[in-house]
């Protein structure tokens, strides 16, 4: 029960099973302090400690992005002197003012009840008066909350309130960065490996570790540097994408790996907000591109490559260029929306109904809330649609999204190039869970209808 008078409201079109699921047991939440600390890149962020009714504490973290999608729910900064307006004293004061005095007002039944009551008191659709960076740290240490009342660790609790059958990931290593993440001319933002066919998640860890360190061979050898990006690949002085690719097959093959679609594949995010003009065209490599013209590139790159994914290949506004996609490769890539849906569930629905892609990028912190994300992932799944759980380029040791990934068992992750601590915390959270559930099965599931015979909500 909650004593502050604040009833909850639930989506009428949408009623997971994590509403008032019997596993949920209430919590007690007696105050919530925050502090600014800095993230991966050393820009400020939020962190908060949950202190709970049973003496214990639950922590967390927000990430925060560089190539951020316009429709993000919006973070919090203070505009003022400090880190070039990038502090966040307003959001930790967000934390300590309101939503801790809201939230240690009596027992929480469902992390949806917690999510939507911070959602009420902020009072705007984006979350701007409270600050996404604010409200995403609460919910996740609400959600590590309710899987320690319910002596369940936090995959487990996770796939018990979604209904989900767990699945270890299948890892996406960024490890050719360009785009806003690099100094370099590259216009593409990220170049993963994904070892679709190893056999567990460690075996996939150690694929995409040997392949990293082939990898930085090859280019200290070409570019006599091995400068990084933010999310911690190599960022070599490379102008094209075919480059690029050429490059990871290579090492691919170095580390004695087949580079295939079932062996290991490549995936790519190109953020084309990045390199988008006007008018339906885009630059790439000092080449101006029509939507027609860019299509036939990205074709041209999946006839000659094991390109397994491409993400944000058309701007987040560009629905005729998605479309346009679509219906070209959609029966034979998966094409992931990032910008584009912004783990937003009605975007997602939006994008299913009028066939924009085939798979949405889950990120807790573009939506500001688990349930939020949560409400994505389950929107994705209902309308054929994959997922891929994905960390930001700014990023804190909270490995929240490893367990996400886990408990929603999507199958596929993103978290960088296997090196740097933050990067490197989620997958070694994964192969843990791993290690101590050993039965949880690895790898993609069986793609389903690939969006095209989406409905409607
Ligand atoms: P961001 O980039 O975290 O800088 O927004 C990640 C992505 O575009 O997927
Ligand atoms: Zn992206």
């Amino acid at each position: 029960m909650v004593e502050h008078g604040y009833t909850g409201h639930i989506d009428p079109t949408h009623q997971g099973h994590y509403v008032s699921h019997p596993e949920t047991h209430p919590i007690h939440i007696d105050r919530v302090d925050a502090h600014q600390i800095l993230d991966s890149r050393g820009y400020p962020t939020v962190a908060v400690t949950m202190h709970l009714g049973d003496g214990s504490t639950v922590d967390a973290s927000a990430p925060a992005g560089a190539s951020t999608g316009a429709y993000e729910a919006a973070e919090l900064r203070d505009d003022g002197p400090s880190y070039s307006g990038r502090s966040v004293h307003r959001a930790v004061s967000s934390v300590t003012d309101e939503i801790s005095p809201l939230l240690a007002q009596g027992h929480w039944s469902s992390i949806r009840q917690v999510d939507d009551a911070i959602r009420a008191l902020d009072g705007t659709d984006n979350l701007a008066r409270l600050g996404a960076n604010a409200t995403v740290a609460v919910s996740i240490a609400a959600t590590r909350a309710f899987a320690h009342y319910a002596e369940l660790p936090l995959h487990t609790w996770i796939a018990h309130v979604t209904d989900s059958v767990e699945r270890m990931p299948v890892p996406h290593f960024n490890v050719l960065n360009g785009g806003a993440h690099a100094a370099n001319p590259l216009e593409f933002q990220e170049f993963m490996v994904a070892p679709v066919g190893a056999a567990t998640e460690e075996a996939a860890v150690e694929a995409g570790a040997e392949i990293y360190h082939a990898l930085a061979a090859r280019v200290k050898a070409k570019f006599h540097t091995a400068g990084l990006g933010d999310e911690g690949g190599f960022a070599p002085d490379i102008a094209s994408p075919e480059e690029a690719m050429e490059l990871l097959i290579t090492a691919i093959q170095d580390a004695g790996y087949t580079p295939s679609l079932d062996d290991v594949a490549i995936a790519i995010d190109p953020a084309a907000n990045g390199f988008y003009e006007r008018d339906g065209q885009y630059k790439i490599a000092g080449t101006l591109l029509s939507r027609d013209q860019l299509v036939d590139y990205y074709v041209r790159l999946l006839d000659q490559f094991p390109l397994r994914s491409i993400e944000d290949g058309f701007a987040e506004d560009d629905h005729h260029g998605w479309k346009l996609m679509f219906d070209a490769v959609g029966n034979r890539t998966q094409l992931v929306g990032d910008d584009l849906y912004v783990t937003d569930m009605h975007r997602i629905a939006d994008g299913a109904k009028n066939r924009y892609s085939n798979a949405a990028l889950i990120k807790p912190n573009q939506i500001g809330t688990v349930t939020g994300t949560l409400d994505a992932i389950e929107t994705a799944k209902r309308l054929g649609m994959q997922s891929m759980v994905s960390h930001r380029s700014g990023e804190t040791l909270d490995t929240f999204i490893a367990d996400l990934v886990v408990g929603t068992g999507v199958g596929q992750i993103k978290s960088g190039a296997p090196a740097r601590g933050e990067r490197i915390a989620k997958y070694n959270r994964l192969t843990q869970i791993e290690a101590g559930t050993a039965r949880i099965p690895y790898g993609l599931l069986p793609t389903t209808a690939r969006a095209t015979d989406a409905v409607a909500p």
